[in-house]
């Protein structure tokens, strides 16, 4: 196994992105005709996990705080987003957003300056039972968890870390504090979680939580992601039919990663719940993708699998540069987002693919 991390330092693009024929007003299009309206924000690259699709053993060379976008920046930046390009939700990402103190004033501001803005937030929940009332207060609409396993030893063999405890606690908090609907991610891994998918499915049904099944994409800091090592969305439909039946919902999808089934008894067909599958990598979604992401230290991604990111923290740090300028920079900069990724192409593996620079963990997913 490769221990090495050689995806760091990130280059940011130098050159200028190609611009955009549209003036601001007209939102975050891209040249396939695609436009932006769900903004994603990574608020820190730390984690307090060490999931092994995502990051290596001893972690990353994380950001320092002075690089961290700060709690005006991101007021400003989403300021821009919503009131120039018609941003209509946004979602805060990590590593994991509360590692940062000040997630609380971070949403608190958000929420004073846009009172109907759907504020989600995407977490591992270590720490949440005590923050998650607080985050509720401060004007946080929902959050989504990452839980691949309710079983003790294949948590700690995923995350590397003993802290399913820590996890299940914050779920329930974040429960009780009304930060629903309540949806859990899952990532499977051949031979190690994979076999556990209907028990996490149970578990989730039995609380009313929407459980997700995301493909394993290659945003690993380790690279060892393999193409016939993805559990793909087939298979992991197939292994939750050995206990429910599955059946399309016929709502519109829209930009959706996941597509979503009805969860039914076997024996009486009664309703049980939903279920949702993100095929990332055998059937992928970017001809519908509505999202434009922002890194931690103030990058546009126009994609997750972007290898091209332009930067805008100089922008923002500079007192002469007005909102127009960070405007046209960041839509300039979605105008290049790509057509797609890539990852489904028959015989597709890393070696014909530029995998982007960054892991996961340093997007926010
Ligand atoms: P809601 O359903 O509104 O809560 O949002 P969501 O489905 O976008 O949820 P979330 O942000 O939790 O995304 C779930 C996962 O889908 C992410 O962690 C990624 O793994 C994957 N995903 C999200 N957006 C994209 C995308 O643009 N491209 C790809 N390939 N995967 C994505
Ligand atoms: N492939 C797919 N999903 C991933 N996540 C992290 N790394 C990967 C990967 N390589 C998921 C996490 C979390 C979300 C942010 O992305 O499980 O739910
Ligand atoms: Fe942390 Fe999320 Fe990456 Fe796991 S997947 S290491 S919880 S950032």
């Amino acid at each position: 196994m490769k221990t090495s991390v050689s995806i760091q330092p990130r280059p940011v693009s130098a050159e200028a992105p190609a611009a955009s024929p549209h003036p601001v007003q007209a939102g975050l299009v891209d040249s396939y005709g695609r436009r932006a309206t769900d903004l994603r924000i990574s608020l820190i690259d730390k984690c307090n996990l060490r999931c092994t699709y995502c990051m290596p053993e001893g972690g990353l060379p994380w950001l320092k705080k002075d690089q961290l976008l700060t709690i005006d920046e991101v007021r400003r930046l989403v300021r821009i987003a919503v009131e120039i390009f018609g941003v209509r939700e946004l979602r805060l990402t990590g590593g994991e957003p509360l590692v940062r103190h000040d997630l609380v004033d971070i949403i608190a501001g958000i929420r004073a300056d846009h009172p109907q803005l759907p504020i989600a937030m995407t977490t591992n929940a270590i720490g949440l039972e005590r923050k998650a009332a607080a985050l509720a207060e401060a004007g946080l609409t929902r959050v989504n968890i990452s839980l691949d396993s309710i079983h003790r030893e294949t948590f700690a063999q995923l995350t590397r870390r003993d802290q399913l405890d820590k996890v299940l606690t914050g779920v329930e908090g974040a429960a009780r504090a009304g930060l629903t609907p309540l949806k859990v991610n899952a990532v499977l891994m051949r031979g190690i979680n994979d076999a556990e998918a209907p028990d996490l499915l149970a578990w989730a049904l039995q609380r009313g939580f929407e459980l997700r099944f995301i493909e394993h994409m290659p945003l690993d800091a380790d690279q060892q992601w393999k193409r016939e090592g993805t559990v793909s969305a087939e298979e992991t439909r197939q292994l939750l039919s050995t206990r429910y039946r599955l059946r399309p919902t016929d709502e519109d999808r829209g930009g959706a990663p996941a597509e979503r089934f009805d969860v039914l008894d076997r024996d009486t067909d009664e309703l049980l719940g939903r279920v949702g599958v993100i095929a990332s990598v055998t059937e992928p979604f970017c001809s519908a993708c509505t999202r434009t992401r922002i890194t931690a230290e103030g990058r546009v991604m126009s994609c997750l699998f972007s290898t091209q990111e332009y930067d805008l923290m100089h922008l923002l740090r500079d007192e002469t540069a007005t909102d127009h300028d960070v405007a046209r920079r960041w839509a300039d900069a979605m105008w290049n987002k790509p057509a797609a990724h890539g990852t489904d192409r028959p015989g597709f593996e890393l070696e014909s693919f530029t995998r982007p620079e960054r892991s996961m963990s340093a997007i926010g997913g």
